[in-house]
């Protein structure tokens, strides 16, 4: 019995080395070790043995089955790992091709270029102007001479050694040159870039967008500004936002107001974003100085026109639900990837 047993080992391990397909593998695999194959019957055969050689036999049976069976998976395992390597050098020209990640506009950019359709629809022309920019255009002919205090309430980067130039603290400084490049009348909004030495937090950075718009003509009012506002509103925002008006002061407009939209996240019933008022300030508006517009040689008699600076930024984190300015410009690819 026992060297049926280990020839039987022998013969077992011998075919097996030979094996090259899964085909070979099945057919040895029940050879030996199927319901009917050689090592099955043999270990049938070991309760005919006589008692005290059972145990001896048993266990040296068992030894030999644990070590084919071993052997088979290992010569399996290998058979496989060919395989995938074949398969990995074959070009499948019908696979689709692997996707490059092209990238796409930034949410400020996609709510800007919304906009700018929005007022072109409405006869405005959209005018790109200086970040970089004289205290003349940004601060004087804007009714807010030097030692003013209005001053105060833009905490200005200047250059250093040309210091009469900012970088820009609003987008007002586009009115005056829009005004003396093209007269009246005129219709023009002006995107872009602003940057003031702020304290930064989840609603204030040092760089934002807004997003200014001049209307100058013959008999311009309130009423032409808040028709414009509330056709922007719904375009942006798909609905009727309710607005409402607060009288304030900007030294370039009178009157001057701040314009709230009732918010559009929580829809005017209180959250976070508004604070729990209900109210999101959008923007500061008026009726354009006739300083300003004597300024660039208009008869402020005669013409008279509105103005507004709209947070861009603003606007852009109350449409899709964000809760902190300073991700925007973070150049962090997980949000980014979410519009
Ligand atoms: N420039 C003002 C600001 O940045 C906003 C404003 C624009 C107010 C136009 C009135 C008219 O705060």
């Amino acid at each position: 019995m026992e060297s049926h047993l280990k020839k039987l080992k022998d013969k077992a391990l011998e075919e097996i080395k030979k094996i090259t397909s899964f085909d070979e593998l099945k057919k040895i695999e029940t050879k030996y070790l199927g319901r009917k194959g050689e090592l099955t019957e043999a270990l049938k055969k070991l309760k005919d043995l006589a008692i005290e050689e059972k145990p001896k036999m048993g266990q040296l049976a068992n030894e030999i089955k644990v070590e084919v069976e071993g052997f088979l998976s290992k010569v399996k395992f290998e058979l496989q790992e060919r395989t995938e390597e074949k398969a990995s050098n074959v070009l499948d020209i019908t696979l689709p091709g692997l996707k490059k990640p092209i990238g796409h506009l930034h949410p400020i950019t996609l709510v800007q270029n919304e906009l700018q359709d929005v007022f072109r629809q409405m006869g405005f022309m959209v005018i790109d102007g200086p970040e970089v920019e004289s205290e003349y255009y940004n601060f004087e002919v804007l009714n807010i001479p030097k030692n003013h205090p209005a001053r105060d309430m833009q905490d200005t980067f200047y250059l250093k050694d040309h210091d009469s130039w900012v970088m820009r603290t609003h987008t007002s400084n586009q009115q005056v040159r829009a005004l003396e490049q093209y007269g009246s009348p005129l219709r023009a909004v002006f995107p872009g870039r602003v940057f003031r030495y702020e304290a930064t937090d989840a609603s204030h950075d040092t760089t934002f967008y807004q997003l200014e718009g001049l209307m100058v003509d013959e008999n311009i009012s309130i009423s032409n500004l808040m028709a414009v506002l509330k056709a922007m509103l719904k375009a942006i925002f798909k609905r009727d936002l309710k607005v409402r008006l607060r009288p304030s002061y900007f030294p370039f407009v009178e009157p001057g107001l701040e314009i709230d939209a009732s918010c559009a996240i929580c829809d005017g019933n209180g959250c976070s974003v508004c604070k729990q008022t209900g109210w999101v300030e959008i923007l500061g508006s008026g009726l354009v100085h006739p300083r300003v517009l004597e300024a660039v040689g208009l008869d402020s008699k005669k013409y008279s026109g509105f103005a507004f600076g709209l947070g861009l930024t603003r606007l852009a984190m109350m449409k899709y639900g964000i809760n902190d300015i300073r991700l925007l410009l973070s150049g962090d690819k997980r949000f980014l990837d979410q519009f």
